[in-house]
């Protein structure tokens, strides 16, 4: 389903330009690094009309930044939505999107194929709020339509998640949110705008981690909430934080006074300006420096990546392999549906020998970095049971996808065949 049409642009010169002019005082090419906690008023006129919301522009950079619009302007034009709100984080990202839905008592429902730092957000600390998430199966969409209940305010999944090469029904999710008339909020990190554009698959809601693809050089931390702007936050009496009167803005309605941006506005004025995740303007700057090579980055990852896993797939040493580019992946024929491009750079695969023939391998490596990050022009490797993992029995491991076998593997840009060979002599 095509909710929204991509603009005019092709997505490569989108990459580069958009949300971008030459700065008008200089002349200066490339966004400047604007390092400035704060904005001279023109008159106390102009003063009073931005702190009222009345008028568009920069009062204080936890709130707004010149280097950080451009970001969030880029983003909003590469994933085919309205507005975007940049924060700190991936996490903080998450939390400002909530945040603007939630009310203590509520709910949500989220695939239980989630980045497990997300598991843990979501099912342990979000409940201090009184927010509570039941994880379901979504390969099952009845599993969602069960854990729906009248406090349930949204419905959040992974486009492809991380690790383990899975990918969501976007369509059939999307379908459920708008029957039950919450949003489907989707976090598209792994697969990047590039390679999945969730709203023109019906989510609401787009999220990601700058840190990763989008940043691209393992350099700089960031989050995202890219708003389609097509969700009716008026539908119902369900979203009070957007659509009834704010009393820190004097009793404004967000949805009544922006529309379409009334999230990404609530996200500045709101969620930025009282939670403060806001991201810092340099690493706006790396992050649309990582944007302009998007999509030939992507494809090099994905190259490699499929080149690494049809390796790895007929080494003796190795029991399996999950990435969704192969065939053998029971998420193969659905990435050929949402994917485009490639299939990603993250995947998983087992070491035949458990515990300690995994540590063998990820020590044995000399070019993969023994890390925990994904998404960097540099190949990585991790062994989740010895590190993310190890707090966890071998049971709980196995039910998270970690197990004492698991490796996890981030494609870089490097030169394929140094990695098969990397690898290949690790596994020994
Ligand atoms: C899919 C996904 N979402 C969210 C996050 C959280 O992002 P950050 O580390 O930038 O807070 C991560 C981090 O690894 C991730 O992989």
């Amino acid at each position: 389903m095509t909710r929204r049409k991509t603009p005019e642009y092709g997505f490569e010169t989108r990459m580069v330009h958009a949300g971008a002019q030459p700065e008008p005082v200089t002349g200066a090419r490339q966004t400047p690094i604007f390092q400035n906690t704060s904005y001279v008023f023109h008159d106390a006129d102009d003063a009073a009309s931005l702190f009222n919301l009345q008028s568009f522009g920069f009062i204080y950079s936890r709130l707004t930044n010149p280097t950080t619009a451009v970001l969030e302007e880029r983003l909003a034009s590469l994933e085919g939505g309205r507005g975007t709100t940049c924060s700190a984080s991936g996490h903080s990202a998450q939390l400002l999107a909530f945040f603007a839905i939630m009310e203590p008592g509520d709910r949500f429902i989220a695939s239980n194929k989630l980045y497990g730092g997300s598991v843990t957000q979501f099912g342990k600390t979000f409940q201090k709020f009184g927010w509570h998430c039941d994880f379901v199966d979504f390969d099952e969409p009845d599993a969602i339509t069960n854990a729906l209940t009248p406090k349930t305010k949204a419905i959040f999944c992974e486009a492809l998640a991380n690790p383990g090469g899975v990918v969501t029904d976007i369509e059939a999710a999307a379908a459920i949110a708008r029957e039950a008339g919450i949003p489907l909020i989707v976090d598209n990190t792994m697969a990047t705008p590039y390679l999945c554009r969730p709203i023109e698959w019906g989510a609401d809601i787009v999220l990601h981690s700058t840190t990763k693809f989008l940043s691209g050089n393992g350099t700089s931390m960031g989050g995202a909430v890219v708003d389609s702007g097509l969700f009716d936050w008026g539908q119902n009496d369900r979203f009070p934080g957007l659509a009834a009167p704010e009393p820190a803005y004097h009793g404004l309605n967000f949805w009544e006074s922006f529309g379409d941006m009334a999230l990404t506005m609530h996200g500045h004025a709101i969620g930025l300006r009282d939670l403060g995740p806001t991201m810092a303007p340099m690493n706006a700057f790396q992050t649309i420096l990582g944007i302009e090579s998007l999509a030939m980055r992507m494809q090099r990852h994905c190259e490699n990546a499929m080149k690494v896993a049809t390796f790895l797939e007929n080494h003796a040493r190795v029991a399996w392999v999950r990435y969704a580019g192969l065939p053998s992946s029971p998420y193969h024929a659905r990435a050929q549906k949402y994917l485009s491009g490639g299939f990603g750079s993250v995947f998983t695969f087992g070491v035949k020998g458990g515990y300690e023939a995994g540590l063998k391998v990820v020590e044995s490596c000399c070019l993969f970095s023994h890390l925990a990050n994904i998404g960097d022009a540099r190949s990585l490797i991790l062994h989740p049971a010895s590190t993310t993992h190890r707090q966890l029995t071998t049971e709980q491991r196995d039910t998270a996808g970690a197990g004492d076998d698991v490796i996890r593997l981030s494609i870089g840009v490097e030169t394929p065949e140094d990695l098969i060979r990397d690898l290949n002599e690790a596994l020994g």
